[in-house]
């Protein structure tokens, strides 16, 4: 199937597909956004974590459960751990890390279930539609300077380092179909060391480059297993600059893969409009995406193409 420069209208159509990427909720969901998702016609949602305002991701869970297209969500930071293991992470508490980690399976397994038909997954292989892979990343990632809920990494996927996290999600890659996307709490290392880069750091501009190692790694081994990786999406790094409120870049390509951050933080404006998700177009071997702005009306208020766009070479 040849390049189309048309935006497709449907979810899959004369061998175009539509996958809508949502960012951090953060609380910022209602039946509105349910209502508009089950009348899309999406081959899939992805939703890349941090469902709760702060903790406590239940509450948006239930809603997400009444979700009637198929859905994919990796858990982020900020889901299934208490205020004061989010503050043991934050500080780099091991030790108030290790013991605010008990119950953390239970909670995990109690958003799952809340979740209902959005299956969550984490260092995990899924099909989307078309046999396309879906490679869930490491869950709840936070950023590469600490191996952050590691107790729980540890006990839960036997993976209590980035090193072993690698080696897991580049077993993964091995497993995976020839065409793939991966969705991620964090993005991957790689993508630019300034604070607008699309992972970048912007709360201590001197830590630079904010993105995962093991994630880039399993994005190289899918290059060199010679495998089409449509999509990386992830989020956690908010859009807007914390210090001084600037845009960051929110896309970029190396040539194969198209690198999304889908966290509009807040994703909807105070009076509910304004709402915000990622349409992501799969045409053969053609990925495109766009932001997408959809009010409280259930109406589309403003497309916004995301470039660049990637052209891979066709799938053997
Ligand atoms: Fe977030
Ligand atoms: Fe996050």
């Amino acid at each position: 199937m040849g390049r189309s420069n048309q935006r497709a209208t449907t979810g899959n159509h004369g061998g175009s597909m539509k996958f809508a990427i949502i960012g951090d909720i953060h609380g910022f969901w209602d039946a509105r956004d349910t209502a508009y998702f089950n009348r899309s016609d999406y081959a899939a949602l992805l939703f890349v974590g941090d469902f709760a305002p702060w903790t406590g991701s239940l509450r948006v869970a239930r809603m997400l459960s009444a979700l009637t297209r198929p859905a994919w969500a990796i858990p982020g930071n900020h889901d299934a751990v208490t205020r004061l293991q989010l503050y043991a992470a934050i500080r780099h508490r091991r030790l108030l890390g290790e013991l605010t980690a008990i119950g953390m399976g239970r909670r995990v397994r109690q958003l799952a279930a809340a979740l209902g038909p959005v299956r969550l997954g984490g260092f995990s292989l899924d099909t989307l539609p078309d046999g396309i892979g879906l490679l869930t990343a490491r869950p709840h990632a936070m950023g590469p300077d600490y191996f952050y809920y590691r107790s729980y990494l540890k006990r839960r996927f036997g993976v209590g380092d980035f090193t072993a996290s690698a080696a897991r999600l580049q077993a993964l890659v091995e497993l995976a179909p020839r065409r793939l996307i991966i969705l991620a709490h964090n993005g991957p290392a790689g993508l630019g060391n300034t604070p607008d880069a699309p992972f970048g750091s912007d709360f201590n501009p001197a830590w630079g480059d904010f993105g995962d190692p093991d994630l880039r790694g399993a994005i190289a081994c899918a290059h060199a297993s010679g495998r089409t990786l449509l999509a990386v999406v992830a989020g956690h790094m908010h859009h807007r600059n914390r210090k001084h409120g600037a845009a960051r870049t929110t896309v970029a390509c190396d040539g194969k893969t198209l690198y999304l951050n889908a966290a509009y933080v807040p994703r909807m404006r105070r009076d509910g409009s304004h709402r915000h998700h990622i349409a992501l177009t799969i045409d053969g071997n053609s990925v495109t995406a766009e932001a997408v702005f959809v009010g409280s009306d259930g109406g589309v208020q403003a497309r916004e193409p995301l470039e660049p766009r990637t052209q891979h070479d066709p799938a053997p």
